[in-house]
Order: C-alpha cells, then sequence, then structure tokens
C-alpha cells in the first residue's frame, strides 16, 4: 500500500476532515460546538509559521488519520513541550496499523526539524505508543480522570 503524511498547512482542503476528526474524537462529549472547531481548524492550518502542525496519512487520497505537533497540550506542564497530541483514526480504518504509522510519522517530521524530545498524554492509549518507543513518566490525576505523560527521545 502506498501510504504518506502531508500537512494541513500544504493540504487546507483536508481542514473540514481533520476539524470533524478533531471534535468528534476530543470535543463533542464536553459539549463544544463543531462550528468553533471547524474555525479553529482553519485558523490553525492558515499560520504556517510554526505550531501547532496537523499531519494526515493517506491511502492514495483517502484520509485515513491525523495527529497534531503542538506546542502546548496540558496546562499542568506548561514547562514541557512540544507535544503530540490528537492522535486520530477514523473508526473503519482502526485496527490496521495506522496509528503507530501516524505517530511514526510525527515523529520523523519533528526529528527533520530539530526537536530532541517529545511529549504526550493520554487515558487510554498507553500501549500504543509503548510499541513505537514511548516511556512513561508519571500518571496524574488530571480534570475527571487519571493520565499518563509520556516522552520520547528522538
Ligand atoms: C487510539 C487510535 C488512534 C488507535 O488507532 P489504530 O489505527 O486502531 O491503532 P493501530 O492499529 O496502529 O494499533 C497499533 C497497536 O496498538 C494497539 N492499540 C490500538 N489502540 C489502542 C488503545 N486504545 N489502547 C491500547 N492499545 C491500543 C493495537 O492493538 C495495536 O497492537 P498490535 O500491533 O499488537 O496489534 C484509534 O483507536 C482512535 O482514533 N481512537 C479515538 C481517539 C483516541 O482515543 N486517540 C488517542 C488519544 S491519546
Amino acid at each position: 500500500m502506498a501510504y504518506y503524511i502531508v500537512s494541513t498547512h500544504d493540504h487546507p482542503e483536508l481542514v473540514p476532515v481533520t476539524g470533524h476528526w478533531r471534535w468528534q474524537g476530543f470535543f463533542e462529549e464536553q459539549g463544544v460546538d463543531l462550528q468553533e472547531v471547524l474555525r479553529y481548524e482553519r485558523v490553525r492550518a492558515s499560520n504556517r509559521g510554526g505550531l501547532p502542525r496537523t499531519f494526515v496519512l493517506l491511502e492514495d487520497r483517502q484520509p485515513l488519520g491525523m495527529v497534531t505537533l503542538a506546542q502546548d497540550d496540558l496546562d499542568i506542564r506548561p514547562n514541557l513541550n512540544p507535544w503530540l497530541a490528537d492522535l486520530y483514526v477514523a473508526e473503519p480504518f482502526r485496527g490496521r496499523g495506522h496509528g503507530l504509522r501516524l505517530v511514526q510519522g510525527l515523529e520523523a517530521e519533528a526529528r527533520e526539524t530539530g526537536i530532541a524530545r517529545l511529549w504526550l498524554f493520554t487515558t487510554n492509549a498507553a500501549m500504543l505508543y509503548a510499541k513505537a518507543g514511548w516511556i512513561a513518566v508519571e500518571t496524574v490525576a488530571w480534570r475527571c480522570g487519571a493520565i499518563t505523560i509520556m516522552k520520547r527521545d528522538l
């Protein structure tokens, strides 16, 4: 299969797709308005200067999933950065290694820009990141539950 990863900075036509995914995966449950997420998604994609950058995994022209490289992602750890954030694979395509592909793709992009260490936090997918070489640093209470903070030296 021919997979490749593109940035929404270079492919703004993917912004409605990533905006919907971000809302479904991370904001819908909190009652955040879809239009607000889509508006922010457009702003992020048009700000070409730096972070955040969102990457989309494509198979031919089919978008499969996304991941974001963000300067900040966790309010209780403002001293840590940058972050792997909002990893999302569209439901019909899950369980085929695309999550790992996105993690590795983002690591390669980060490495190319001279980033030496990445951070992430997760409530539910620490095992997936461990498979990609990430190390759990601490588990802390955050909002209504527990999160695991992980790091990856590149
Ligand atoms: C989590 C998510 C990105 C995984 O995507 P995916 O394409 O199904 O993942 P992969 O197929 O690459 O899985 C790779 C490995 O991680 C494991 N894995 C996948 N999701 C996992 C999870 N939530 N918890 C633990 N292990 C997981 C898989 O079993 C697989 O292991 P294997 O190689 O031994 O079979 C996807 O389920 C998703 O988008 N969920 C909703 C959003 C979300 O929860 N994102 C994570 C935020 S931290």
